[in-house]
């Protein structure tokens, strides 16, 4: 047997690496390819951690100096990209740390007192989430505010209301513009539940079962912004729920934005018209010549698959974890990491699309009036006129609308001796609901489409935007 062969033997997946399975260990271990990006909630935490030890005469004043700017040097380096990452340190924790000895000496091995790296660790991820949760809610404000420009923009322009994506009865431009308000605006919501149950300290939790030094737990948590320390050692270090909440609230966003950017796809299409893309938001073809694609809303509307995706990794990642922390929760960050970039991504080119998009106003009053959308209207007038029960009012009507289909025709283009073929009794009076600007106008219930009540849902959201 030559050597070369014994090495195969003994390692047979050691073409990768180095040496032998000390090597994969810290493959499988290490996280500091991804957990850098916590590296400013870090030494936030431990910045209030050490202020608050001195503050309990844990550690000496002068100790804490030393660490105090020997984590700002850290920052510093981080901050200019000259921080030398250590794989064989295996998290932004220990990296930090390590590098924080080598400024500081000595004092810098006290900072760990009454601490463990699964509070440390806990405290940092939530910090984080937290300021993704502000940026989304900010991200969120500025797609608001697109809409509500577009929805001022056309609030009385008619355009064909859908259902199973058949005409189904007019609508405004400016109504169904505010429903994408509701719906981003309920997202905004639930971040900010999220945020407030997150917004509880672990630090100071420690390994699992808190410590005997004399720490000040309302201390830390109110210089890092929490409103309170968490109650629960065990709890705390175990706890990623405020995860799982964010992954849940983001991915039921993710799911509006796909749902308005496949309408934004099948609305910019030559077929429909209905909107005009920018330049800035569109792509060409390479091939051929007179294409405009939407491909940032295909995107968007593809986004969702990765946001889902991460939330179903990590539900899967908790699920039958025994208290407290386990190591399987390090496989929390990649997941939330990646979704919170996808969103926030997403939410942007969603704003900028919206921003720039021109709604054609031409091409959604053709379609509005097309498919027979006012027959309802119709079939209202009936009961409403001539007091007809609605079943039989909806029979005539439908016996109208196939007589048009026949005809080639729209229903306001049919003879008032024809539509006397639906009921004797109708008059002239009758092709006033016919038309699609009556139609909208009209419906004036609550929440309804017609041009008063969005404008003053237009109102009411600008009032709470301020
Ligand atoms: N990198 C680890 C994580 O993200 C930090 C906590 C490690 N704790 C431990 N007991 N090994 O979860």
């Amino acid at each position: 047997m030559t050597d070369k062969t014994k090495t195969a033997q003994n390692a047979m997946w050691g073409g990768r690496f180095a040496a032998g399975p000390d090597a994969i260990m810290e493959a499988i271990n290490a996280s500091i390819s991804y957990d850098r990006r916590l590296a400013a909630q870090d030494i936030a935490g431990s910045r209030a951690h050490a202020a608050m030890l001195a503050a309990q005469g844990i550690l000496s004043t002068s100790d804490a100096e030393a660490i105090r700017e020997g984590l700002l040097t850290v920052l510093s380096e981080i901050e200019a990209g000259t921080f030398r990452y250590s794989t064989a340190l295996e998290d932004i924790h220990m990296n930090i740390e390590s590098r924080l000895k080598e400024l500081i000496g000595e004092p810098a091995g006290r900072l760990h007192t009454g601490r463990s790296r699964n509070d440390q660790v806990a405290t940092d991820f939530r910090l984080w989430v937290r300021d993704q949760i502000d940026a989304a809610d900010t991200g969120l404000t500025a797609l608001i505010r697109a809409l509500l420009a577009q929805a001022e923009a056309g609030a009385d322009w008619v355009m064909p209301g859908f259902t199973h994506l058949q005409t189904a009865q007019p609508v405004t431009w400016g109504h169904h513009m505010m429903a994408y308000v509701e719906m981003f605006a309920r997202d905004q919501g639930r971040l900010r539940d999220a945020r407030a149950r997150l917004n509880e300290s672990p630090l100071g939790a420690a390994a699992l079962a808190g410590t005997s030094f004399p720490l000040d737990r309302e201390a830390t948590a109110r210089a890092l912004g929490f409103d309170r320390p968490m109650a629960n050692s065990l709890d705390a270090v175990s706890d990623r729920d405020f995860a799982l909440e964010f992954l849940s609230a983001a991915t039921i966003c993710a799911m509006h934005l796909s749902r308005m950017a496949e309408e934004l796809v099948i609305w910019s299409s030559a077929q429909f018209r209905f909107v005009t893309l920018s330049d800035r938001f569109s792509t060409g073809s390479s091939i051929m010549p007179q294409k405009k694609n939407p491909d940032a809303a295909e995107l968007i509307r593809a986004k969702i698959g990765r946001i889902l995706g991460s939330t179903v990794a990590l539900f899967t990642i908790m699920k039958g974890l025994p208290l407290a922390y386990s190591k399987d929760m390090q496989e929390d960050k990649e997941q939330v990491f990646d979704a919170a970039d996808a969103l926030m991504l997403a939410l942007a080119a969603m704003t900028g699309m919206v921003s720039d998009m021109t709604a054609n106003r031409d091409a959604l009053k053709a379609a509005a009036g097309a498919g027979f959308s006012t027959a309802t209207d119709l079939a209202d007038w009936l009961v409403r006129t001539l007091n007809l029960p609605f079943r039989e009012a909806h029979h005539a009507t439908g016996a109208l609308v196939a007589l048009a289909e026949k005809k080639g025709c729209d229903l306001a283009d049919l003879s008032l001796a024809e539509l006397r073929t639906g009921h004797p009794d109708i008059t002239e009076d009758v092709y006033a609901v016919l038309g699609v600007e009556n139609s909208v106008a009209s419906r004036t219930s609550y929440g309804g489409t017609a041009p008063a009540q969005v404008r003053a849902q237009i109102a009411r959201w600008k009032e709470r935007l301020g």
